[in-house]
């Protein structure tokens, strides 16, 4: 690694990155944040790392989920809650269904930068640089408001760093709700035909909860001392670098904003600046796949991010859709196994299976998303694979977003509570109801494709 330092990526080409007007700025802005405190620790990051080495080998299970961006508006108390436990209520759920320690992950604390499809945004005869997230602009569609403006990196670290805060807070304290999954809200599986089903989940989970109490004398210890790990997609270089530093008493350089970044499909080019990025940090990382990914680019890919095959160090995020996963996805899980490396496959149902609607709304079905999922599941056993994690975007509000459900959500709902800036969410009883869908497939095995 001699070659590589946490400013190497500037070398290189970066897909994806905003222009700022002042680059004294930025620089200030830069030194600023790497004199702040890290907001992770890197016994956390290689406690995650060793967690993930264990999903990879099938003794855990990886629960990703969250906003497709977080808003500085949203660094509120409710909707911070309302992650945490649909997070926590989900994992429970998955617990029940694939007997393993799940393993949390947020997209929460950092997921302030979106990738975007085109630089500007035209709307008549403006033509205004496009919104890449709240730590590079802000959405209001005025010349000032769309200018890249350093300073907002420095308000992500601080929304981040209390958002974590409140996590770590809520986490430790016990998390009450947790104890009595008969009051979790499940009204919405009356409708469904899986009724019974879920109820049957909700109950055994509580009866479990109890005997653990009652065995060991103490109060729902398995809630008191819930991990949740944090994650974003590393995107906005500048902010990485900022945070990437040394620890005393390990080799090696951690980004100690997340605990496991990702890199997207947008900026996965193998001599790009992300890549040149990710390679020389020690966090373990996902690396999204999409219909685009060639066998050669992921080998190549994974020689260049994980030359020393570490355990836990690589996730494979695919993200086909629910009509490519059936030829996408085995050509690439063949790669892998040629390499003779073990990494840990993740399903994404939500970044391949996003439509338009002739009313201008972007939705995703759950139906779709649904099949995404169990579509996996038997793909990697048919190939003798396995898939070990979900990723999703959700959110624990009860938002309009994704159409579908036992609520069966029209698009005539949409416009009724459709927040999203960017990509539609799973609601809090979307969900839970994929989490439960998820458990009834696992615990009655897989369905013959
Ligand atoms: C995302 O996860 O929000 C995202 C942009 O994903 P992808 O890179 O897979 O499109
Ligand atoms: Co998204």
């Amino acid at each position: 690694m001699s070659d590589w330092r946490p400013d190497s990526w500037q070398a290189r080409t970066a897909a994806q990155q905003p222009t700022y007007p002042d680059p004294q700025a930025l620089r200030r802005v830069m030194d600023e944040i790497s004199q702040l405190p890290p907001l992770v620790t890197s016994w956390e990051v290689e406690d995650l790392r060793e967690r993930l080495a264990r999903a990879a080998v099938g003794d855990a299970f990886l629960l990703q989920g969250g906003d497709c961006a977080e808003s500085f508006d949203d660094c509120r108390a409710e909707p911070i809650t309302a992650k945490l436990k649909i997070l926590l209520q989900m994992s429970l759920v998955l617990v029940h269904g694939t007997r393993k320690q799940v393993i949390r992950v947020g997209r929460i604390a950092g997921q302030y930068a979106k990738p975007r499809s085109a630089d500007t945004e035209a709307r008549g005869d403006v033509v205004l640089p496009a919104y890449r997230g709240d730590l590079v602009n802000r959405e209001a569609f005025t010349e000032e408001d769309r200018t890249p403006d350093p300073t907002l990196m420095l308000r992500a670290y601080e929304r981040a760093g209390l958002t974590l805060n409140f996590i770590r807070a809520l986490t430790d304290g016990g998390f009450a709700d947790l104890h009595h999954p008969e009051y979790w809200d499940i009204s919405f599986a009356h409708g469904s035909r899986h009724a019974a089903e879920y109820h049957r989940i909700v109950e055994s989970i509580r009866d479990s909860i109890s005997f653990v109490s009652a065995v060991t004398g103490i109060d729902s210890q398995v809630l008191r001392q819930v991990d949740v790990f944090t994650s974003h997609e590393g995107l906005a270089l500048p902010y990485e670098q900022a945070q990437t530093r040394r620890v005393p008493r390990r080799d090696g350089w951690y980004n100690l904003s997340t605990h496991m970044p990702w890199i997207g499909m947008r900026t996965a080019q193998l001599d790009g600046a992300h890549v040149e990025y990710h390679r020389g940090i020690k966090n373990p990382m996902g690396i999204k796949l999409g219909p685009a990914m060639t066998d050669a680019w992921l080998t190549a890919l994974l020689d260049a991010l994980d030359p020393d095959r570490v355990p836990g160090r690589i996730t494979l995020v695919h993200r086909m859709g629910a009509d490519k996963v059936a030829t996408g996805l085995p050509p690439l899980v063949e790669s892998v196994r040629r390499t003779g490396r073990t990494v840990l496959w993740v399903c994404d149902p939500m970044h391949g299976n996003t439509e338009t609607l002739p009313n201008g709304y972007k939705t995703r079905r759950f139906d779709k998303i649904l099949a995404e999922v169990e579509q996996s599941f038997a793909i990697h056993e048919e190939l003798g694979s396995r898939l070990g994690g979900v990723h999703f975007e959700m959110t624990g509000e009860n938002v309009t977003e994704c159409l579908g459900g036992a609520s069966n959500l029209l698009e005539g709902d949409l416009e009724r509570a459709y927040r999203s800036r960017v990509d539609p969410r799973l609601n809090y009883e979307q969900a839970l109801e994929l989490a439960m869908a998820i458990a009834r497939h696992l615990r009655s095995g897989p369905k013959p494709r």
